[in-house]
């Protein structure tokens, strides 16, 4: 037993999983003893677990919290707000709400700035203010400040005049989950762990096992059996432990989370969640700076569990939570999903703010989650944010990767073919006009998901003369190609 500071308060918690601040009271249930008022090495509990009548219940348990991460105060459910120290917790343990960090922003608007922000690294932790890890240990291999393109031809085909693409399938893995593996790959570090693992349908497995390699940590990746060639092999080159599931990535995820809780290994995107989901946010913070310091007014963002879509909104708002922006946010947020797996779209589209889980049947592998952990939350996103929702039709999923790559030269995998297309369908719709200042985010990476488009390979093959080299041409010509 002992006591630490967590951030700037003092923070007790219970074997029984309450958690008291100060002398503040966190839960709404009466007889909270304060910390001055309790002898910290007897100090008893007045909360039973999940409700009972208020009784004794436990000794306090009373740790170190966050240690060094300055502006980190704690957990905080997002259902009943219930408070947790930092731990590698994820669900609340009253109303099974699931936990995100809260920090506490009037001290890191007395710290950052835009110079600070200039001045720091071409990665994602210039904005290590905003992340609940110490950067100085961070796992790094370069994630995040990728380009941010104006969109010239691809805006003409579809009838926008400022269109961006935010191209995050160039990260060092090459999709956008290295940016939240590298925060939770050094939480997990912080935490003491040795093994890093995650349920992925594809490129967080690749983030995890580069991460991993990175950091000397063991890592073991689940995956269902059935992806692309280019997701396996594009994980399986750094080292990891890969556990193929014959199943649904949400069957994956279920017996990842049944693991989880029998071996002690940081799963990134279960008992690591709250840490790892707010590497999404780097996505918001970095477009906003690539723009001049500017929000957008469209944002369209893939959606599979529903985080990314969350947390660049939360990425938005946060800016202007510690003065860097302006607010409001003005940012419409609009999810895209392949209609193979689009429960958050149908919800949203019902007007409904549950989502129904669906088995997924979608040529969009890394979008296939059927029951989404966020979905609620994107949800409530686009609901706040006076956003909508897409759902694309299968066969314009490919559609969407050729037409990024013959306008833009951007070679992105089905999930960026999906905002592609969903992209044209909202302009198509009259969501989005022609002169408003719209992002698309391209996710992941073509060469991971080659198999869906063979179909564009028909090379010449000539033998080394020019005789055939022309003939070949000459046929080209008859072709109209
Ligand atoms: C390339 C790509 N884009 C977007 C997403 C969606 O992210 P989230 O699960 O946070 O909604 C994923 C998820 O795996 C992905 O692989
Ligand atoms: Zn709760």
């Amino acid at each position: 037993m002992g006591f630490g500071v967590l951030g700037v308060k003092l923070l007790a918690y219970c074997s029984c999983s309450n958690t008291f601040q100060e002398d503040k009271r966190i839960s709404d249930r009466p007889m909270v003893p304060s910390l001055e008022r309790v002898d910290i090495r007897q100090g008893l509990c007045y909360y039973p677990r999940r409700g009972a009548v208020p009784e004794v219940v436990a000794p306090f348990l009373i740790q170190r919290g966050a240690d060094k991460v300055a502006f980190v105060i704690g957990l905080r459910c997002r259902e009943c707000a219930r408070e947790y120290p930092v731990e590698p917790l994820n669900v609340c343990d009253f109303c099974f709400g699931p936990l995100e960090i809260s920090y506490d922003y009037k001290a890191i608007a007395r710290v950052i700035s835009r110079q600070r922000i200039a001045d720091g690294p071409l990665t994602i932790w210039r904005y290590q203010d905003l992340l609940p890890v110490d950067a100085e240990n961070a796992v790094d291999i370069q994630a995040g400040f990728t380009p941010l393109i104006k969109a010239k031809n691809l805006g003409k085909v579809l009838g926008l005049d400022n269109l961006y693409l935010k191209n995050d399938s160039v990260n060092p893995s090459f999709s956008f989950k290295d940016r939240v593996v590298s925060v939770a790959a050094t939480k997990a570090l912080e935490f003491g762990f040795d093994t890093l693992s995650c349920a992925s349908t594809g490129n967080l497995a690749c983030a995890v096992a580069a991460h991993a390699a990175r950091a000397g940590m063991r890592s073991v990746v689940f995956i269902p059996s059935d992806l692309e060639a280019g997701k396996v092999i594009g994980a399986a080159i750094y080292g990891p432990t890969i556990v193929a599931v014959k199943g649904s990535y949400d069957e994956v995820n279920r017996l990842c989370s049944e693991i989880a809780d029998n071996y002690h290994w940081a799963f990134v995107n279960i008992n690591m969640r709250p840490f790892y989901a707010e590497g999404s946010k780097t996505l918001g913070l970095e477009v906003a700076e690539q723009l001049g310091w500017r929000f957008p007014e469209h944002a369209v963002v893939p959606v599979a569990s529903g985080a990314l879509l969350t947390k660049i909104w939360k990425g938005f708002d946060e800016m202007v939570e510690v003065g860097l922006m302006e607010g409001p946010v003005p940012t419409r947020m609009y999810a895209a999903q392949a209609r193979g797996c689009s429960p958050v779209v149908d919800a949203f589209n019902a007007g409904e703010d549950m989502v129904k889980p669906v088995r997924p049947n979608s040529i969009a592998k890394s979008l296939a989650i059927g029951n989404p952990a966020d979905g609620i939350y994107a949800i409530r996103t686009m609901s706040r944010s006076g956003g909508a929702a897409y759902a694309v039709p299968e066969d314009e999923v490919v559609e969407g990767m050729k037409l990024l790559a013959e306008t833009e030269g951007i070679f992105t995998e089905t999930a960026g073919g999906v905002v592609v297309s969903a992209l044209k369908g909202l302009v198509e719709r009259g969501a989005i006009g022609r002169d408003e200042l719209t992002v698309a985010f391209i996710t992941g990476n073509g060469l991971k998901t080659q198999e869906v488009v063979e179909d564009v390979v028909h090379p010449l093959t000539i033998r080394p003369t020019m005789e055939e080299f022309e003939e070949a041409l000459h046929g080209l010509s008859a072709a109209g190609r």
